[in-house]
């Protein structure tokens, strides 16, 4: 008998383990999540109720898939339903793209820095990364596509870009995606849509309509403020919306998730009010960091980006000791979400004693 367990696919080599922590003591002080891209309202009261409410319902499964939250979405977008895809956010909707369309060996071309899961779903499917760096924090399409080969399956853009906060635009992501052959599939991931202030802002939804190729994917965590949930969505060609259902976890998406979900879109309006507010703080608060000198590129979703280069682990560890978690991207930058007046006050504080030192050192 062998004395060592069964060996997992030689896919998962690449993919960095999950290696559970053991619960830490709670920190003294206050302590802000500015490394998640999470929305800083807790529910809306009624949004709490109807969890509630949903919640009596524990004992029996969800649908198989959320019909009704689908029907909701469909009417909402006019779309059909047979467009509707869904899962466990929409990280969950990538594993289904990954098992319903890509082989091994296949090539997918992403930009880079962008979504951290788009290399481990990639690696997941055995299909190969091809990473096209970033030009001026943004999307390089003229590079993405000459980096389309016979060999790529699978294009999957970010728009608005996580984490650098940019956005291609419309103009250019449709002369883009004329550049894309027909059997390439096209995921353009608009985690960030409704933060965007721009005129020139992609809409998926009337792309994927002209685009059978095209995956647009949308979520609930963000702008919706329900990331606990699990809730993402998307629309695509029929064909390629029956493959994604047919790879969906059974009853992926929960009862009480699915009602939460359902009750936010009837109380829509209270919750783009607050993502007004997150704008408009965004704005506010790129506009403090630049008066103290730092590098903030200018962002159309729910955090900033800071490119800071080698500086960017010392900068987040400065914040980190005064409570404010954020995300170094070493080497690269500093992605800061839009917290609260409270946590973007304390943000800039402790930046403020950062500039000064730095200031001290170059005089
Ligand atoms: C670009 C992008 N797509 C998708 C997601 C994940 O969304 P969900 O919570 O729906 O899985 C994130 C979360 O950070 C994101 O940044």
């Amino acid at each position: 008998m062998s004395s060592s367990p069964p060996a997992p696919r030689g896919a998962l080599d690449g993919i960095p383990a999950y290696v559970p922590k053991p619960p830490q003591p709670p920190s003294e002080g206050p302590s802000y999540r500015l490394f998640l891209n999470e929305n800083p309202y807790p529910p809306l009261p009624s949004v709490r109720d109807a969890v509630l409410a949903a919640s009596a319902g524990s004992n029996h499964y969800p649908e198989i898939f959320p019909t009704r939250l689908a029907g909701a979405l469909a009417a909402k977008y006019d779309v059909p339903l047979s467009h509707v895809v869904t899962g466990p956010g929409s990280v969950g909707i990538y594993q289904q793209i990954g098992q319903a369309f890509l082989e091994p060996g296949d090539d997918v071309v992403y930009a880079w820095p962008s979504f951290e899961a788009y290399p481990i779903m990639t690696r997941m499917a055995g299909a190969r990364p091809v990473e096209v760096r970033l030009r001026d924090h943004t999307h390089d399409l003229d590079a993405l596509a000459a980096a389309i080969t016979p060999r790529t399956r699978a294009v999957l853009l970010c728009e608005p870009n996580n984490p650098t906060g940019t956005a291609v635009g419309a103009k250019a992501l449709e002369a883009f995606l004329d550049r894309v052959p027909g059997d390439v599939l096209v995921v353009l991931d608009e985690a960030y849509v409704e933060f965007s202030r721009s005129e020139d802002a992609v809409d998926g939804v009337a792309l994927h309509r002209e685009r059978p190729n095209l995956i647009t994917l949308r979520t609930f965590s963000k702008a919706y403020g329900l990331a606990a949930w699990r809730v993402g969505y998307g629309f695509a060609d029929p064909a390629v919306a029956e493959a994604l259902r047919k790879c969906a976890v059974p009853c992926g998406v929960g009862r009480v998730a699915e009602e939460a979900a359902l009750f936010s879109l009837t109380v829509e309006d209270e919750l783009l009010a607050r993502v007004e507010e997150i704008a408009k703080e965004r704005d506010r608060l790129r506009d403090r960091l630049l008066a103290q000198g730092w590098p903030v590129v200018p962002s159309d979703t729910n955090f900033l980006w800071l490119p800071l280069g080698d500086g960017a682990d010392a900068f987040a560890h400065a914040l980190e000791a005064h409570g404010v978690l954020t995300r170094s991207f070493p080497g690269d930058g500093v992605r800061v979400t839009v917290g609260g007046r409270e946590a973007d006050d304390l943000l800039v504080s402790v930046t403020a004693g950062l500039a000064r030192e730095q200031d001290a050192d170059s005089s």
